[in-house]
């Protein structure tokens, strides 16, 4: 999947096509949909007071699920289906790099956090803790160290704790049409936006 053409507001559409097409997924086999966890997790990081830039990284971190080549995650799926890589390739070279590394580095977020934050692990959820294992676990030394040395990889912490935070039913969120004056600014009006 790749984006039909590099105009930003064509961009943006897109997306929403896909989000309204899509969103009604159930997410990970859990109680929310895609299109809720998405915009929760998005809206947790606006009530943060994040930069645009990680707002919309939190918008589309999961992107990767809907890119036809990798198929669709399913819970019950016994081989991880790289939505992490698969969102950023398709982000990449129209996002700015902070918001494609925030979405390549989401799930090693999690396998950092669960390295280094004792109790994190409690707080994920059960589709979350299997899909840890097909991910390789929590980090080693070594991996912890490559982690630690990425750029961006304090936004994609950031990014993987509103991710985290953005699977409750019933939760009142922001819509699509709420978050295109931020992917606007972030896309810039040239496509390559915010570096930061
Ligand atoms: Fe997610």
């Amino acid at each position: 999947m790749t984006f039909l053409s590099p105009d930003r507001d064509d961009i943006i559409d897109q997306i929403a096509d896909i989000f309204e097409r899509r969103g009604a997924d159930t997410y990970l086999g859990g109680a929310v949909t895609m299109a809720e966890h998405m915009y929760q997790t998005a809206t947790l990081a606006l009530a943060e007071g994040a930069p645009d830039a990680l707002v919309v990284a939190a918008l589309l971190h999961d992107i990767g699920h809907y890119t036809s080549e990798f198929g669709e995650y399913r819970a019950e799926d016994t081989l991880d289906r790289h939505h992490d890589a698969a969102g950023a390739k398709l982000l990449e070279g129209v996002f700015p790099p902070i918001v494609v590394e925030c979405v390549r580095l989401h799930v090693a977020a999690k396998r950092y956090l669960c390295a280094t934050d004792a109790g994190y692990y409690d707080t994920l959820s059960p589709p979350s803790k299997h899909s840890l294992a097909l991910q390789g676990g929590p980090m080693n030394l070594a991996e912890l160290a490559a982690f630690r040395s990425l750029d961006f990889h304090l936004g994609a912490v950031r990014v993987r704790r509103w991710d985290d935070g953005g699977k409750t039913t019933g939760v009142k969120t922001l819509s699509f049409d709420d978050f295109r004056p931020l992917l606007r600014k972030v896309l810039g009006a040239d496509g390559t936006g915010e570096r930061t």
